[in-house]
């Protein structure tokens, strides 16, 4: 379990998470969305205790982490594969955080099959590709066996192989009841990783809830319907409160509500439907929707080229 309460990071004039508030339950995978510079890293840097933060706090199985007795032991995390001694081979850069945690040496060799590194794990690293650091770099988040999990950006740069498998590990560990919090920019992945989603623009939280419940835009849901009378139907929905547009002849589009309401109405007033749907956003469009004001680094947008008959 991970709670953020008020935690607000500044550097000098950025600042970079601004009141946070959100829990990060176990048992389930948390995606941690929001685009570049949103504050990502810097609100898993504060719960790993690597920044100070400047106000409010985050606690990991309700404590800071600066009070964990074994931190290791509690909470794994991977931050940054870069971080990595080039010279030693993947084995030995886990076996010296295994003493320097005091994690028996067996656990090496375990970790080291959880994450598929085999033989490579006698290599150096400064020979790695990027999804073999990425598998060492969670070998050693496992190390201690800990309860809370925390992976910034772990599938950036990985082939569909790593992804995939990322991905199953991710399930897994949230299956075994650890806390499992994974950051990511990239929507269309957490829409098949995560359970739930917290997502920040500009350091403040934009949204907490099931992935379902943000596929569903918050309120933007639509529906299509059709109808035999849909002048009838339209008449209905206004009435109670539902903002319907007229698609074709026969279908409708109506906002406002759900499947459910709008099927229940046309019973209530006998009248017969031939279709009836959700209409699903996609996260992608969603999330644009909500972090659209907040993203800080915008591309170039290029300027349409007009050819009017002047110029020509
Ligand atoms: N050590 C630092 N000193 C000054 N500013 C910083 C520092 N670390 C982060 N920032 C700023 O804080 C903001 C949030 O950065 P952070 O790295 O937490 O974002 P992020 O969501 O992880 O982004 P990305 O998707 O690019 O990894 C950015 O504006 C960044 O420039
Ligand atoms: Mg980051």
């Amino acid at each position: 379990m991970i709670e953020v309460r008020g935690l607000t990071k500044r550097f000098g004039d950025v600042l970079a998470v601004d009141d946070l508030s959100f829990d990060v339950e176990p048992g389930k995978v948390t995606g941690f969305l929001g685009p570049n510079g949103a504050g990502k890293s810097t609100t898993m840097r504060m719960m790993l205790g690597l920044d100070r933060p400047t106000a409010g706090r985050a606690l990991v199985n309700g404590r800071s982490f600066a009070t964990l007795a074994e931190p290791l032991r509690e909470v794994g995390a991977l931050l940054d594969p870069g971080s990595l001694h080039p010279g030693r081979t993947g084995r030995s850069h886990l076996r010296v955080a295994a003493r320097a945690n005091g994690i028996p040496q067996r656990r090496v060799d375990e970790v080291i099959e959880q994450v598929g590194l085999g033989s490579a794990a006698r290599r150096r690293i400064k020979g790695y590709s990027l999804g073999m650091r990425q598998r060492l770099g969670i070998a050693a988040a496992l190390l201690g066996d800990p309860r809370v999990l925390l992976f910034d950006e772990p599938i950036n740069g990985l082939d569909l192989d790593g992804v995939r498998w990322i991905r199953g590990l991710l399930r897994s560990l949230a299956d075994e009841g650890r806390t499992v919090l994974v950051s990511s920019h990239l929507m269309s992945e957490m829409e098949q990783t995560a359970d739930r989603l917290v997502v920040i623009g500009r350091g403040r939280l934009i949204a907490d809830a099931t992935t379902g419940e943000i596929l569903r835009g918050l309120g933007h849901r639509q529906v299509r319907v059709r109808t035999s009378q849909p002048d009838e139907l339209l008449a209905r929905l206004g009435e109670h409160g539902l903002t319907a547009q007229r698609l074709d002849g026969h279908e409708l589009q109506v906002e406002g509500g759900t499947a459910e309401d709008v099927g229940e109405l046309a019973n209530a007033f006998s009248i017969p439907l031939h279709h009836l749907s959700e209409v699903q956003q996609s996260l992608e469009a969603a999330y644009l929707e909500l972090t659209g004001d907040s993203v800080e680094f915008h591309g170039g947008v290029r300027q349409p080229v007009h050819t009017t008959e002047a110029a020509l």
